[in-house]
């Protein structure tokens, strides 16, 4: 790897110990990938949960902290296992709600901002061609698809050495001629599509694209922010998909960065409205009873909360089954202002914030079948927690709330 002379002094411990073993860890990694040198990230999105980080990653965050280091680019954080309002129902083994206290503590120290959301687009969102360093599948796909901006998948714990130097190794994502796509995917007959199409297609796009990047034609030309971000969600579910190409839609395409002739990919695949019916029934894993129903997987924007609170206008949810929304603090809070929130808790609904229904210990909890419309959910809950799954539509998860019984 190429060191620049301020690197060179960083490793040589000019800086102090904990810049210096974030320098070692960022070349050891980088060399890994065939990286030449490091480069500026203007961010970094950081893991959040004990699940992923485990002992080894609350061992590294305390090294860095032992050892003075602090975040030196705007850091945030995914959302944790424990939400802000500690009101789940969750039973963790002992220790667990100790140690995710501790990673809390550990990012504090060092200066994360503490939205716990994957939402860091809504605190600062890219630039169109500068570079971050996030975890988070959904937001590395809006990162590199939307914003036009560059970000690799990283390995979790990578990510902390990145946020104290402020620089990550260049390779795969970051690299202009690594970012054209392979295949080539048709959308036929999606000229209408509602918030369930877009997470079926995505989920489609994952399957047929693996961890290659597809170019997708015939996507509604007015699809929205946050109906791109479900099918990116479900694309990195489904597949390992970073970064999608979108014909009119996403920011490399738009801008004349990436210039694509479909004549020339040779993996071609088509998608038809019959195919994502498919997609609901293997989704749908369970035919029992739902116990649960969970909205909010990517944590809901601004427009989907107000959306939300006014398909919940004049209707209850029934005492016996929860419905539970996930959104980020700072939107609660906007909620908050604007009578959002208020309609939606007389409703009925819990609007949570701070952790997620993957990333919150629902292995330890009495549900045992859970209704969303989020196609990401629907693939991670089965295995991750060993839930029961019925995926559906947001309107008949609000029904299925409303009655107290799957709708
Ligand atoms: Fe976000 Fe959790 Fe879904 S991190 S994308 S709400 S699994």
């Amino acid at each position: 790897m190429d060191l620049t002379r301020e690197e060179v002094a960083i490793l040589a411990g000019d800086e102090g110990p904990g810049p210096r073993l974030a320098l070692e860890l960022l070349c050891e990694f980088g060399e890994i990938f065939g990286a030449r040198r490091l480069i500026p990230i203007a961010s970094v999105h950081t893991a959040g949960h004990l699940g992923s980080l485990h002992q080894a990653g609350l061992d590294l965050l305390e090294r860095f902290v032992s050892l003075g280091a602090r975040y030196r680019v705007p850091t945030t954080i995914n959302p944790s296992s424990l939400g802000c309002e500690r009101c789940e129902p969750f039973t963790p083994p002992p220790g667990y709600v100790e140690k995710q206290e501790r990673l809390h503590r550990l990012h504090e120290i060092l200066g994360v901002t503490p939205n716990w959301s994957c939402t860091p687009y809504f605190e600062h969102p890219p630039a169109f061609g500068e570079a971050v360093a996030w975890i988070e599948s959904h937001a590395i796909s809006l990162v590199n698809s939307y914003f036009g901006a560059r970000t690799e998948r990283l390995a979790i714990g990578i990510d902390v050495p990145a946020a104290i130097l402020g620089r990550f190794p260049e390779f795969g994502l970051y690299l202009p001629e690594n970012r054209v796509p392979r295949i080539l995917i048709d959308l036929v007959g999606f000229e209408r599509m509602d918030l369930l199409d877009y997470d079926s297609v995505g989920y489609l796009v994952g399957l047929l694209a693996r961890d290659q990047i597809p170019y997708i034609r015939g996507l509604p030309a007015r699809s929205t922010f946050d109906q791109i971000r479900s099918l990116g969600a479900a694309a990195a579910a489904s597949g390992a998909v970073p970064l999608y190409h979108a014909e009119g839609l996403t920011a490399e395409v738009k801008r004349g960065a990436i210039r694509v002739d479909p004549a020339r990919l040779a993996e071609r695949h088509t998608v038809t409205r019959a195919d994502l019916e498919a997609v609901e029934e293997r989704l749908t894993t369970t035919a029992a009873e739902v116990d649960l129903v969970i909205v909010g997987c990517p944590h809901l924007s601004i427009d989907q909360m107000q959306d939300l609170a006014r398909r919940m206008s004049g209707r209850t949810c029934a005492e016996t089954l929860p419905l539970w929304i996930y959104t980020s603090s700072r939107i609660k809070e906007e909620c908050r202002k604007d009578g959002t929130l208020a309609l939606l808790e007389a409703a009925g609904a819990w609007v949570l914030t701070g952790t997620c229904a993957v990333t919150s210990p629902v292995r330890h909890s009495p549900f045992k079948t859970v209704m969303t419309n989020s196609a990401k959910a629907a693939n991670v809950l089965p295995a991750e927690h060993g839930l029961g799954v019925v995926y559906a539509s947001l309107e008949r998860c609000l029904r299925t709330a409303i009655a107290g019984r799957r709708a």
